[in-house]
């Protein structure tokens, strides 16, 4: 039995109705879907479409339902077609007839796209909490770090000294840009699709401004007709979850090389790594491999999304189902991978004398030049001075700190007594002058400013 089988002669065949079935996955908007017809019923009641009675029946129907289905997973479960047939077959068999009333005036393509609505209303804080456990973990390493020096990298490539708390607040700042851009596509779905009907509105009086209130909505949708088939806010859900994945690769690629043999700035702990079965001294860095792999699944998600619904006719049409899964998997990808990321880099240890070794040499020619610049060479003039000295060193072996004063001199008469203890990556890090540099106090202020923010979003979880 289906909700629409009443149209029919033939009984459907296994192939094709089977192949649209959606309550496989669709169950886990069961909890929406329950709640949003507490609220429709409460609003046909409220205009005097249901009796007092029918609407008391099917509010405290609905409840019971929804008690059951929390309390026992189980529950939820049946041949129906999609969680919203399962519903209402339930209410149906509780309550009996007056069951039969509830979807009065309503069709499935608006509650279809009120359930994905309060879905997300509820998961995103979920992954926003979790990107908030990343960021603290990133603070924390930062804060042990202290003044621990590394090399950053541009190509690849030794660029300049920097602070290892500068590099894991680097990440930290892209993960908070996560989370505001999931709960900028929370808001997106805060709109109530519910009167819209099928495709054309609804002919019964219902008061969608305090249907909308009821749900905790801050508005109504603008049209019915474009209602019936917006999932926008799908995309922009599957979006934010593909970029905060591709952010957790770049983290993920970060310390796969950072940890590994050649490097060494950072050790995995035993608890966060795995082993190989033949070659006895390898400590893999799976998790984040994994994590670097999946991210892979995310994109593929938004990207068939949104091929998904390109083209389609204007009206609801049965192609967006497929928004289901997507939302479901990117969801599910990206908690996982969030909270395997988090296990890696909370339990790195820093090598602070490999990172400290590797940010001195070469990579202060910069601040070679700068401090010539500092004495009135114009820049230009500077970079083919250091220039000619990198390309002498390279050639010898050597790096800036081994050279003699006299050797500073026949680069260039500009360079003073103070040269050789001047130009350290220390003093290189002090230079910065801007509050996002790397500047040993502008650093400090970021992991405070990081502080409040992760207690600001804290205290938003808890209101
Ligand atoms: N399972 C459907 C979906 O996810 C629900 C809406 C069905 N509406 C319809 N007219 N067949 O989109």
């Amino acid at each position: 039995m289906t909700l629409w089988s009443g149209r029919f002669e033939d009984a459907p065949d296994p192939a094709a109705f089977g192949f649209g079935i959606s309550f496989g996955f669709d169950r886990a908007l069961f909890e929406d879907d329950v709640t949003g017809s507490i609220a429709w019923a409460e609003a046909l009641g409220a205009a005097s479409i249901l009796s007092e009675p029918d609407t008391r029946a099917i509010v405290s129907g609905l409840h019971a339902i929804l008690d059951e289905g929390r309390r026992n997973p189980a529950f939820v479960d049946g041949d129906d077609e999609d969680v919203h047939s399962f519903v209402e077959r339930k209410l149906i068999e509780r309550i009996g007839d007056a069951g039969r009333r509830l979807h009065t005036g309503r069709s499935r393509n608006e509650q279809v796209s009120l359930d994905m609505r309060l879905y997300l209303r509820r998961r995103v804080p979920v992954l926003q909490n979790a990107i908030a456990t990343l960021v603290n973990a990133c603070a924390d390493q930062a804060e042990r770090a202290g003044d621990a020096l590394m090399p950053s990298y541009t190509h690849l490539r030794r660029a300049q000294p920097v602070l290892v708390a500068h590099f894991f607040l680097a990440h930290a700042a892209a993960l908070r840009r996560d989370h505001a851009r999931l709960a900028a596509t929370a808001a997106e779905a805060d709109a109530l699709t519910l009167g819209s009907g099928a495709i054309a509105g609804t002919s019964y009086a219902v008061d969608t401004a305090q249907l909308a209130r009821a749900l905790g909505f801050s508005r109504v949708v603008l049209n019915s007709m474009d209602a019936s088939s917006d999932r926008d806010f799908v995309a922009s859900f599957l979006f934010a979850s593909s970029l905060a994945m591709v952010h957790l690769s770049r983290v993920a690629e970060d310390f796969i090389i950072f940890t590994g043999e050649e490097y060494g700035f950072f050790e995995l702990a035993d608890a966060s790594a795995t082993g190989s079965s033949m070659m006895p001294q390898k400590k893999n860095p799976d998790p984040l491999e994994l994590v670097r792999g999946k991210t892979g699944r995310a994109i593929g998600r938004i990207t068939g999304w949104l091929a998904s619904m390109k083209g389609l006719p204007s009206g609801y049409n049965k192609d967006l189902q497929e928004d289901k899964e997507a939302v479901f998997d990117s969801e599910t990808t990206l908690l996982a991978s969030l909270a395997a990321t988090h296990a890696v880099v909370s339990r790195l240890s820093l090598n602070k004398e490999r990172t400290a070794r590797a940010a001195s040499g070469l990579l202060l020619a910069t601040d070679v030049a700068d401090y010539l610049v500092a004495r009135g060479l114009p820049f230009r003039s500077a970079h083919e001075v250091v220039a000619a000295m990198v390309r002498r060193l390279l050639a010898e072996g050597r790096d800036f700190s081994s050279l003699s004063l006299g050797e500073w001199r026949e680069a260039s008469e500009m360079f003073g007594e103070d040269a050789p203890t001047a130009i350290t990556a220390l003093a290189s890090v002090q230079g910065r002058r801007t509050p996002q540099s790397t500047n040993p106090t502008a650093v400090h202020e970021a992991l405070a400013e990081c502080r409040t923010w992760l207690a600001g979003v804290v205290a938003a979880a808890a209101r």
